[in-house]
């Protein structure tokens, strides 16, 4: 197939594009290149007969359109956005802007490409939205989001994420657009830039940093190896329903606090510390995030039973892996800090900057 990633220079679209190239398919790489774009991008997928990069931003609506005429997908995998809570508090207005309008104007040329299509092709074509779990808010102690969970984001991120999946089941509604939607819960694995939890907690206990825990440490994640997404990203484009959606997440719930206590025990074994006696040390416990949801927790039953998807990693093995993968990239993490960003605080407080 002829797909056209968006986003995939991110960290869930770089594992993508890898994966999908190791298939055989012909991929078309739609992305702006922002901060948060693996900065080895070029030279870990260089051009080929097989892949090409566009660096373009979804807001310029007639470089978008170009695409379209000049790669003719069979199909899209729409991952582009601004992904990260923390500045989504402090600059809401690029989420509107890539996550919102962006959606807006990629529906808009897709819609336009799709009607002109062929019979044949026309039949086959797929839109498929990658969301997030958030657009679900936030759980009690029980429960699990169902994919009929009512929608009830909370952050400037989720509410831009959950605007974004309304519009594209608008347009499968409205003007018949084959479009499918997943929404995952947390990924984590190679390439995650680090600023989220995960490669933070790696990057700054490998440094012997301290640790920072938002609020108690007691809000809960549901954790999944991004291999594992990309997995169930297929699976949903190659056998979906559509106008279906599927909740994709790996039965791993864990709470902040057990994660990063987690990290500093494994790395204490791989690369024992210098500075401090163990790792755990480091941790301390700051402000809470504005909003912070408490708990998510994803029910995949849907694409498990429907979809025969299952995840291969267990967090114990995907983390270990995570773990090792960053200590074997140093160089690539460490430029990130020095050029792009060095792990200080973002999103602490609720005022927009
Ligand atoms: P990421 O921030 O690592 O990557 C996002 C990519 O989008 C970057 O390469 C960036 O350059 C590109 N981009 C941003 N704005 C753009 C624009 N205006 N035009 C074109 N490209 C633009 O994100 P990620 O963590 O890989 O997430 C990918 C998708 O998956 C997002 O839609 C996110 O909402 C969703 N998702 C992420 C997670 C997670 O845990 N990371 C979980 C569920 C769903
Ligand atoms: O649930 C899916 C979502 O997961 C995705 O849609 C988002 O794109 C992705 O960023 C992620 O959002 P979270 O807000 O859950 O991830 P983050 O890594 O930012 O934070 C995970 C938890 O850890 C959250 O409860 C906040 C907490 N945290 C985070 C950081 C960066 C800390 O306690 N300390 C930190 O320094």
């Amino acid at each position: 197939m002829k797909i056209l990633v968006t986003g995939g220079a991110g960290f869930i679209g770089a594992n993508l594009v890898h994966s999908l190239l190791e298939d055989g398919h012909v991929v078309g790489n739609l992305d702006k290149l922002t901060y948060a774009a693996n900065p080895d991008i070029e030279a870990l997928f260089p051009p080929s007969e097989r892949y090409v990069l566009y660096q373009t931003d979804l807001a310029d609506y007639e470089a978008v359109r170009q695409i379209f005429t000049q790669f003719e997908p069979d199909a899209v995998m729409h991952l582009a956005a601004e992904s990260h809570v923390d500045r989504s508090i402090d600059r809401p207005g690029e989420f509107i802007q890539t996550n919102i309008t962006g959606t807006f104007n990629l529906l808009t040329i897709a819609l336009a490409y799709w009607q002109a299509l062929p019979p044949e092709r026309k039949e086959s074509f797929r839109f498929h939205h990658i969301s997030t779990d958030e657009v679900f808010g936030s759980l009690g102690e029980a429960g699990l989001f169902h994919e009929k969970t009512p929608y009830d984001p909370h952050s400037p991120y989720s509410a831009s994420k959950a605007a974004s999946d309304h519009l594209v089941r608008a347009w499968k509604t409205t003007y018949g657009l084959p479009a499918l939607v997943s929404n995952c819960s947390n990924n984590y694995g190679p390439y995650q830039f680090p600023e989220k939890l995960i490669p933070l907690m790696i990057v700054r206990g490998l440094s012997e940093d301290s640790l920072p825990v938002y609020g108690d440490g007691l809000n809960v994640r549901d954790w999944l190896y991004v291999e594992d997404h990309v997995s169930a990203l297929k699976c949903v484009l190659r056998n979906g329903k559509v106008g279906e959606s599927y909740n994709v997440g790996g039965n791993s719930e864990r709470t902040n606090i057990e994660i990063v206590q987690t990290i500093c025990d494994l790395l204490d074994d791989l690369a024992p510390p210098q500075k401090v006696s163990r790792r755990r040390e480091l941790i301390q416990y700051v402000t809470d995030r504005p909003g912070h949801d408490r708990r998510y927790a994803i029910d995949a039953t849907k694409i498990r039973r429907e979809l025969d998807w299952r995840p291969v990693e267990t967090f114990e093995t995907g983390l270990k892996k995570t773990l090792l993968w960053y200590l074997d990239h140093q160089v690539w993490w460490k430029n990130i800090l020095e050029t792009r960003y060095a792990g200080e605080r973002l999103g602490s407080v609720a005022k927009i900057g």
